[in-house]
């Protein structure tokens, strides 16, 4: 074959990212490669015919962002509706608006406080162990916002997502549960925040529509049978971008990294609308799933053409990961976080190759922050790499 300029594995956004700036600051030509038969990585999306659902296919995506650079950017390439997340939770056959706020803390405890009033509760029922310090997530939980709201609505939930008791889970896996003292249930609190009109993939598609970009799908880096393999191009000296596991890059010559990852279950209802919101979490331990999404309610826009009559919700069930699932939560122990320093360091080291992505750091990022960091590792690393 006759190698591009640069080989970008794993057709995310931040590998969609790096490939766009690249033609755009350099004009050099592109090949992308991913082992999946679609672009997009986990914010890739498509369309449900029977109910006129955008499914996204890897968990439910919302884009928001603070970041000015990140926001002109996307918007080069999609517009986006004006979709505001929100987010609702049954509990003991009730429901009730999150994250935790004045109106889940009247209904709760069918009162009508005022925010003073709820605030000076709320502490005096968090002193409940006042001088001691949390050894597990469970103190933690009742240390921070008392234990009736702790329980209700905290507990069990966190105990489904680690599939752990949370009396034995460390106390560092949250420092903080938000409470807002008074009725706004706007789940984000970015300056901008909507869906990409046409959808995830149509946006991503946008990105790359130049000839000088070219993708190859179902094909792994790994996969020596294949021309972009990681032997042939760093023979070859072709500079890469790689945007998969680190530990898989180096034979996970140090260990494995721990994730979480999430199987869905498909639910098909004969009804227009479900839930009534497209986010429905379920804080109690007896729903053997953590939230269902109704993916028809983030497209309220799109009513004409849905199917009034039928309606699609994923159930979303929690695990941790096997080598072969897809990764998709770092868990993050502090023996997690040494060992992603030591493959950090192996990274560095690489030559000729940039990591990055989710994958390829071991980092929790949103969209936002994928792309914000895919800018500057092009600027950073791989535009002096290509001029090399
Ligand atoms: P990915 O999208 O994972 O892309 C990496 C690509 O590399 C994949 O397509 C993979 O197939 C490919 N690849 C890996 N190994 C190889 C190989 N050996 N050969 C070839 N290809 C390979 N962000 C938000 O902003 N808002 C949200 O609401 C939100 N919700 C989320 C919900 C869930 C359940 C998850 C898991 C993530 C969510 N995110 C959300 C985060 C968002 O998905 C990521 O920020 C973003 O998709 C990461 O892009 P990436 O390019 O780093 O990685
Ligand atoms: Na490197």
């Amino acid at each position: 074959v006759e190698y591009p300029d640069l080989v970008v594995v794993g057709a995310g956004l931040f590998g969609l990212t790096v490939a766009q700036q690249a033609v755009e600051h350099l004009g050099v030509r592109v090949e992308i490669i991913d082992v999946r038969d679609h672009i997009g990585g986990n914010a890739y999306s498509y369309m449900d015919e029977e109910t006129g659902a955008e499914i996204h296919k890897y968990g439910a995506h919302l884009f928001h962002t603070s970041n000015k650079r990140v926001w002109d950017y996307v918007n080069r390439f999609t517009s986006f509706t004006d979709y505001v997340h929100r987010v609702y939770a049954t509990h003991d056959g009730e429901v009730y608006p999150l994250p935790i706020n004045l109106g889940t803390i009247n209904q709760f405890f069918h009162a009508h406080y005022t925010p003073a009033e709820a605030k000076a509760l709320v502490e005096s029922q968090a002193g409940e162990l006042a001088g001691t310090d949390p050894k597990n997530l469970n103190d933690k939980g009742i240390s921070l916002i008392g234990r009736p709201l702790y329980e209700a609505f905290i507990k069990n939930y966190t105990g489904k997502q680690w599939q752990t008791d949370p009396k034995d889970l460390p106390a560092g896996i949250i420092n903080r549960l938000p409470v807002r003292f008074n009725y706004d249930n706007r789940y984000f609190r970015d300056t901008w925040e909507g869906l990409p009109t046409d959808g995830y993939t149509a946006w991503m598609e946008r990105m790359i529509d130049d000839p000088r970009i070219h993708v190859t799908l179902r094909t792994d880096f790994f996969d020596e049978s294949q021309p972009y393999n990681r032997k042939a191009l760093a023979a070859a000296g072709v500079p890469v971008v790689y945007t998969g596991p680190v530990d898989r890059y180096f034979d996970y010559s140090l260990g494995e990294l721990k994730w979480r990852t999430v199987d869905f279950r498909e639910v098909r209802y004969d009804e227009g609308d479900h839930f009534g919101c497209p986010v429905m979490n379920f804080s109690d331990a007896d729903v053997p799933y953590t939230r269902a999404i109704e993916f028809k309610n983030f497209n309220p826009e799109r009513r004409a053409s849905q199917n009034p009559d039928r309606t699609v919700v994923w159930e979303e069930y929690s695990r941790f990961a096997e080598r072969g699932d897809e990764p998709y939560y770092p868990i993050n122990t502090e023996a997690d976080k040494a060992l992603y320093a030591r493959y950090e360091e192996l990274a560095k080291a690489e030559p000729r190759t940039v990591f990055g992505g989710r994958l390829g750091t071991y980092k929790y990022y949103d969209m936002h922050n994928v792309i914000d960091t895919a800018l500057t590792a092009y600027e950073e690393q791989v535009e002096p790499l290509l001029k090399k």
